[in-house]
């Protein structure tokens, strides 16, 4: 089961939005079907839309080059290619998985058609361009597999873990983030129970992670997001992972709003808060989680319930999909190249190779 899958010339989308009440999925045959996929939630979590936006610059690829023919110079690509991702740019503010994976197809394809050795046709660097989005998918399955690896000893035996949102499978290329660690530590033998997080309004931790984690067989409940503070209180809660959707260069983390609210309960409780993300979701561009722009969406995904109104008309709404975790609440940030732990400002810097000023 795969969230995005490339077949042939299509891009094959599991559709979130019907889980779990039915599995279906949406094919997505160009670049424009792919944008509102991501845009319209079809496709989400930080490293999935990145893997979609990737194959869907791959298909942007493909009809331009039929557009200009196979004898055109490839430095014509450039432009229109140019706009293609500018529009897949333009679909979700927040995760920087998304732009991350958008420029990588982008200097790719300047090196493949400006290289001094470069005497590839069209068609060729379409082809490279292929293997390029592929190969994003593969790292990113590779990236959750050392997370798992990494993190799972941090994840006591017996332990009752919370976790918010959806940052499994359907999240990513494979496997999972901060659910890709508890499987790890399920897979391990480690006896676990799960607490996840409704994760209102859009209920991927409801719709989404308890679906993965009754597929697993990994032992959970379903709890609604108000419900955490509580069972901390009661002892029932060891540990709490989240995903994320940015990580700036001080260690500030954007997560699924209600990230912070479970960041300072763990805190307040004496509970170690883990993040867990790859390489492409640290934004070392960004000095803070100030300087993150959180996407807002439109009111009825608070006023409605499953198509059903649940506030009066009138009434002013505010929906940030997102919130900052500031970095002192964040016990460790398990990457594919270890766990770091603050300071965040030398750390994650010195886990993604980039010297300090300083040298
Ligand atoms: O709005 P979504 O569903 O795309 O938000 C997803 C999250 O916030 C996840 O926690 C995050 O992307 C990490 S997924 C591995």
């Amino acid at each position: 089961m795969k969230a995005v899958e490339l077949t042939g010339e299509i891009v094959r989308l599991i559709d979130q939005r019907r889980l779990p009440g039915s599995l279906q999925h949406v094919e997505a045959t160009d670049y424009r079907e792919v944008a509102e996929a991501v845009r319209n939630m079809t496709v989400r979590g930080a490293p999935a839309i990145g893997i979609a936006a990737a194959y869907g610059f791959y298909l942007g690829a493909l009809e331009t080059a039929r557009r200009l023919g196979p004898e055109a110079d490839p430095r014509d690509l450039q432009q229109p290619l140019l706009q293609i991702a500018s529009l897949l740019k333009g679909t979700r503010p927040t995760a920087v998985n998304l732009f991350w994976a958008i420029d990588r197809m982008m200097r790719r394809t300047q090196e493949l058609v400006e290289g001094k050795k470069s005497r590839l046709s069209i068609p060729e660097v379409v082809e490279e361009l292929r293997r390029e989005a592929v190969a994003i998918h593969q790292e990113d399955i590779e990236m959750n597999h050392q997370m798992g690896r990494f993190g799972r000893d941090l994840i006591p035996e017996g332990a009752g873990v919370l976790t918010h949102c959806n940052t499994g499978a359907l999240a990513t290329g494979d496997y999972g983030t901060a659910l890709g660690v508890i499987r790890a530590a399920w897979e391990q033998g480690k006896k676990i129970h799960v607490f996840a997080d409704e994760t209102r309004p859009l209920l991927q931790g409801a719709r989404l992670t308890a679906w993965e984690l009754v597929q697993e067989g990994i032992p959970a409940t379903l709890i609604t997001d108000n419900m955490a503070g509580y069972l901390m209180k009661l002892g029932k809660i060891q540990v709490a992972i989240v995903g994320a959707d940015r990580i700036t260069a001080n260690g500030d983390v954007a997560n699924k709003i209600g990230t912070y609210s479970v960041a300072v309960l763990a805190r307040v409780h004496n509970i170690p808060f883990f993040v867990a993300a790859p390489s492409s979701t640290i934004d070392l561009s960004i000095g803070s989680g100030d300087e993150i722009i959180i996407e807002e969406r439109k009111p009825e995904e608070v006023t409605t319930l499953g198509g059903i109104r649940i506030a009066p008309e009138g009434i002013g709404v505010a929906n940030p999909a997102f919130d900052v975790t500031p970095h002192r609440y964040v016990t460790g940030i398990i990457t594919d190249r270890g766990v770091v732990y603050p300071p965040y400002s030398l750390n994650l810097r010195r886990a993604a190779g980039v010297k300090s000023a300083r040298g």
